[in-house]
């Protein structure tokens, strides 16, 4: 259970940020125009395997954040490499539309009001509506017809956002449905999460949950955890439907009960004996920025208080143990992220989604 009693605050997250713009910066000046996704021993490098390309997105939305904190003089970079991603507003091959383009064009879209922007959302988001899968009603992952994934829901957003921009009521109704279909396949009544689902193609029957990144079919990854306690909350800003508060928050209590006290899950919380001591930063650096977001939104004061604090303890521990300040050879700005254990791929490294939603937690807890 993540303990509410922690110290810290602005100060140290002002200096996080401060350490994760000199982090970016160097990163920029060392290697313009990379895009990495996870760090080996620390260094950001060229020839690792992606598994799937989702991840660009990030460094760029790190940029229009430290360009809201640190200064304008960010905003160049942050246009250079959000422009760069255009062209994957037609990406029929992933399922991460709303990674790469809520953290980029949503933001600089905030800033300027310019509709060619906009236009990109909208057409990200469209292209995103046509992966659904009327049979099973949802929107299938990039590894199969027949998969659907609960890191979805982090996308999702994007076809709501294009359906309301729009007054496309099919494409709302599409986005709906999938937020439906994974509440009731993919969340258990104990509020934990699977990772993955799998559908007959023939009759749309839901077969069975699955994983990939998660230790196995029936346990909680904890990634995915964080996932849904966001994504829920989202599904929820867009439509107000009280399910997906109910859904986020019951995903919220199980991450924040399964969680020890500092607030850093393992990378999944069935792990077994010999990696249980593995944590995934990245999680609770996702957990922490859908706290902040469901705080505001849970009709409860005191929880949404309680969720504040929780976010905020998980935040003190990851600038206090994890910021890689200490190691002046470490590329990354935090430690101890998890990409795919089976694989072998960026264990105990920087992760580029880590590095984005501990930024925007940090952004979303100061003033
Ligand atoms: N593919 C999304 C994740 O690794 O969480």
């Amino acid at each position: 259970m993540i303990s509410i009693h922690s110290e810290g605050g602005d100060r140290l997250y002002r200096e996080a940020l401060a350490f994760a713009a000199r982090q970016v910066r160097a990163l920029v000046e060392r290697d313009p125009d990379f895009y990495p996704m996870y760090t080996h021993h620390g260094r950001w490098r060229h020839d690792l395997p992606a598994w799937t390309h989702w991840c660009d997105g990030f460094l760029p939305g790190i940029m229009w954040i430290l360009r809201a904190h640190c200064g304008e003089s960010w905003r160049a970079t942050a246009e250079r490499y959000s422009r760069r991603l255009e062209p994957r507003q037609f990406d029929r091959e992933v399922h991460d539309l709303g990674f790469i383009f809520m953290s980029t064009y949503r933001r600089w879209y905030e800033l300027t009001g310019d509709p060619a922007l906009n236009a990109v959302l909208i057409q990200a988001g469209q292209t995103m509506g046509l992966r659904f899968r009327e049979k099973g009603a949802y929107l299938r992952s990039f590894v199969a017809e027949d998969s659907l994934f609960i890191d979805i829901m982090m996308n999702v957003g994007i076809v709501f956002y294009a359906a309301l921009e729009t007054g496309d009521a099919a494409l709302l109704d599409v986005a709906m449905r999938h937020c439906l279909t994974t509440r009731r396949v993919l969340v258990r009544g104990d509020g934990s999460t699977a990772h993955e689902g799998i559908f007959d193609l023939e009759t749309g029957e839901f077969l069975k949950q699955t994983t990939h990144q998660g230790f196995r079919r029936d346990s909680c990854w904890s990634r995915g955890l964080a996932w849904s306690l966001y994504g829920f909350g989202t599904a929820y800003g867009y439509t107000r439907d009280p399910r997906f508060l109910r859904t986020a928050e019951a995903c919220a209590d199980c991450f924040i009960a399964q969680t020890p006290a500092g607030g850093v899950p393992p990378w999944d919380f069935d792990a077994p004996p010999e990696s249980r001591g593995q944590v995934d930063t990245s999680a609770a650096a996702i957990a922490a920025s859908g706290l902040l977001q469901l705080a505001g939104m849970s009709a409860d004061p005191v929880k949404g208080e309680f969720y504040s604090q929780c976010a905020r303890r998980i935040l003190t521990s990851l600038c206090e143990q994890y910021l890689a300040a200490a190691d002046p050879a470490w590329e990354g700005i935090l430690q101890g992220g998890v990409y795919h254990i089976h694989k072998g791929l960026g264990v105990n490294e920087s992760v580029m989604w880590g590095e984005y939603f501990f930024v925007e937690a940090l952004d979303r807890a100061l003033p």
